[in-house]
């Protein structure tokens, strides 16, 4: 191991540095390894590198006070897990401390004897080839082993929050690609995403400070409301299926319109489970500001769903 040599900074502060810092997108990459058990374990790091081609060489940079970082030195080999946009729960396993830091993660034991996480967007199996003191960081060098790659988009962290990455398309020009058009989709894929599979974390990255969702019932509800209605409908909700039907934008107001397909397995607007496979349509109407969703309308009619509970009988009345 060596070390670099400190040189006196001007006064700077870590809330000052990481503020700043927090400016740089970086991919979240999931570092694991097994313990001399063979218990996997690992850690998330931001600093995740490709430092040489020739030869093929990557680094990283992690905490002195990680207590993880010395088990996986020992063992000598890693894995660089670069999460998708939809491993946000893995980032939450892995970016903490803690004991059994893999349970409930989807992972494959490989030969080079690194567990890889399952719908990871690649892997990169390395070597630990040197390692640099390097303040309150170690740098590690990485000698690359093997590298496979999955599918998905990456992971992205940028200013305390979590997205995606939103190129342009190179078919346009750069002029035109205003935000306009990507930000429909990326706002209808987070939503659906949210309500579908519970999977909030893109929603969140775009959802302003101010955020406020507005029910027919003139019911105003925050963020936190909203993501525990979400956990709600999908703990009375098995199979929670949503499909964007159709998503348009006219003067800056996004409409969803959406069908949800769920069995209806739990207690939900006081109506005991009935096993029913139901239906329900609505439309989200949404209001967005510098590229955050500021406010939200949604409809959908509740005799729909207790038609298809079978306790409501629609008759003649027909839900659009
Ligand atoms: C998005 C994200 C990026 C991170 N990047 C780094 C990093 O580059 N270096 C680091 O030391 N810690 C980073 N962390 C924090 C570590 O993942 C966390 O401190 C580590 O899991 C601590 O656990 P350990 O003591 O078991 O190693 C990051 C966390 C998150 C959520």
């Amino acid at each position: 191991m060596t070390s670099v040599q400190s040189i006196p900074s001007p006064m700077l502060s870590p809330a000052e540095q990481r503020k700043v810092y927090g400016l740089l997108p970086t991919s979240v990459v999931a570092i694991s390894g097994v313990t001399a058990e063979s218990t996997p374990t690992g850690f998330i790091v931001g600093t995740f590198q490709s430092l040489s081609l020739e030869p093929a060489l990557v680094t990283f940079s992690i905490a002195k006070t990680s207590s993880t970082w010395p088990i996986l030195r020992s063992q000598g080999r890693f894995t660089a897990n670069v999460l998708s946009n939809r491993q946000l729960d893995v980032c939450k396993a892995l970016g903490r401390k803690g004991e059994e830091k893999f349970k409930g993660l989807d992972f494959d034991q490989t030969a080079f004897g690194t567990p890889h996480l399952r719908n990871a967007v690649a892997w990169i199996d390395c070597t630990v080839l040197s390692e640099v003191v390097a303040g309150d960081h170690f740098m590690i060098v990485g000698s690359v082993n093997a590298m496979k790659v999955g599918s998905g988009d990456a992971l992205i962290f940028s200013g305390g929050r979590f997205g995606d990455c939103n190129l342009w398309d190179p078919t346009e020009q750069q002029a035109s690609a205003t935000c306009e058009p990507s930000l429909l989709n990326r706002i209808s894929d987070a939503w659906s995403r949210a309500w579908g599979e519970g999977d909030t974390g893109a929603f969140e990255a775009l959802v302003a400070p101010d955020y406020v969702r507005h029910s027919k019932q003139g019911e105003m509800v925050r963020l936190p409301e909203m993501l525990l209605q979400i956990q709600e409908s999908h703990a009375a909700f098995s199979d929670f299926k949503v499909e964007i039907l159709h998503a348009t934008e006219e003067e800056g107001l996004i409409s969803l319109h959406w069908r949800t397909i769920a069995k209806h397995t739990g207690v939900f607007m006081d109506v005991p489970p009935t096993q029913r496979n139901v239906t329900v349509h609505g439309a989200s109407f949404i209001r967005h500001r510098n590229g955050r969703i500021t406010e939200e309308w949604v409809v959908w009619d509740p005799r729909e769903l207790l038609s298809s509970m079978h306790i409501w009988h629609l008759g003649n009345h027909k839900v659009a």
